[in-house]
């Protein structure tokens, strides 16, 4: 029996070297399972796998992307924990099953083959079963891998969030809007910076944030973030941006704060003095490298119980060409929230 995966084929110079390949459905091994996949969420770090732009090793002819959710159709006989017909969605690292972070040379659709392919065996032990009859889709699910993951870490793996707390994150892409979800769900109070207005309006009207900055109208938006504080500062800050946004992410926090260091989407000609400035504000200034399937149960369980809608956009389909069309569009940073691939019905 075949299978479609689609591969980066070539120089890793473009997305639109995204090419389909005829393989065999893997078998799954003793403790493993085969799943059929449904639905794959793309991240930001998928592009820079695709351009050369992601800076941790990445195997050649890859196949992109680490977030899957799809249905057990294949178990290997000593897998106890799940059965043919669950539903479920893998963990971004296979082999990191506790604790707050992960080494990069493991993650899905990176350093080893990931999951923009109909059928994929994972160890047992690092897929998470869905909640039964959950309204979520696929789509929904699968974006809790990496962004999911990434912002339950950034709020609860260290320092966890109190309810009154107020949590501050840069853009409008997934792992921001996840984080606004998660966050406002647990009685934070939200601050949400973007390039655009329309943007920032439609997020308040849709996920309503309670605080909205343009970043390119205030290039020193920290200041307006204390204004909107009244001085004091922000307890959380998701930052994003990376050498070109620290400065601004740690003059918003507030003494003790805690800034998690998630994303490169901003360099700085010259990297700032963060560690006076982490010293000014006593803060905890912390990478994150997604986490582990412990964070991604806790993240399951919590938008599960609460019944949580994640923020998917856009949805194309599964070939060669949607491949190419859903990277180019998650490229063009026009999207707000989560851009998937439905891979099955
Ligand atoms: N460390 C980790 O474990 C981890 C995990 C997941 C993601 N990441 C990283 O986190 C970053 C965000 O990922 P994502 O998947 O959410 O990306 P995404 O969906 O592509 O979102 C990108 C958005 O970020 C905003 N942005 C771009 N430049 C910015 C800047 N200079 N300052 C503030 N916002 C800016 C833009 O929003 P507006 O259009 O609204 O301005 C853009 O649409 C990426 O660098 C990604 O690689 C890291």
């Amino acid at each position: 029996m075949s299978q479609t995966a689609i591969r980066i084929n070539g120089p890793r110079s473009s997305v639109r070297n995204l090419k389909a390949f005829q393989e065999e459905i893997p078998v799954p091994t003793k403790h493993e399972v085969l799943i059929k996949v449904h639905s794959v969420s793309l991240n930001y770090r998928d592009i820079g796998v695709a351009t050369s732009g992601y800076p941790f090793p990445v195997k050649d002819n890859v196949v992109p992307c680490s977030d899957a959710a799809g249905v057990v159709v294949g178990v290997g006989e000593g897998v106890k924990n799940l059965a043919k017909g669950d539903r479920v969605i893998g963990t971004f690292d296979p082999t990191n099953i506790f604790g707050q972070q992960m080494d990069w040379l493991n993650g899905q659709g990176g350093p080893v083959d990931g999951v923009l392919c109909e059928y994929i065996t994972l160890p047992a032990i690092a897929a998470v079963k869905l909640p039964e009859n959950s309204p979520q889709s696929f789509s929904e699910w699968s974006t809790l891998v990496c962004t999911g993951v990434t912002a339950w870490n950034a709020l609860y793996a260290l320092t966890p969030l109190k309810p009154g707390q107020i949590v501050l994150l840069q853009g409008t892409g997934g792992v921001s809007i996840t984080g606004l979800i998660l966050a406002k769900a647990a009685g934070a109070t939200t601050i949400i910076t973007s390039s655009s207005d329309k943007k920032l309006e439609f997020v308040k009207a849709k996920f309503g944030a309670n605080y909205c900055v343009n970043y390119k109208t205030h290039p020193e938006w920290s200041k307006e973030v204390l204004r909107l504080t009244n001085g004091e500062g922000v307890d959380y800050v998701f930052e994003n941006g990376g050498s070109g946004t620290i400065a601004e992410s740690i003059n918003s926090v507030k003494m003790g704060g805690n800034v998690s260091v998630i994303g490169f989407l901003s360099q700085a000609k010259e990297m700032p003095d963060v560690a006076t400035l982490a010293l000014s504000k006593g803060a905890v200034v912390r990478g994150i490298t997604v986490g582990s399937t412990q964070l991604l149960q806790e993240v399951v369980r919590f938008v599960g119980r609460k019944g949580l809608r994640l923020p998917v956009e856009k949805e194309f389909g599964f070939s060669a060409e949607e491949a190419v069309k859903a990277f180019e569009y998650l490229q063009s940073g026009t999207h707000v929230g989560k851009v998937c691939i439905k891979v099955a019905e």
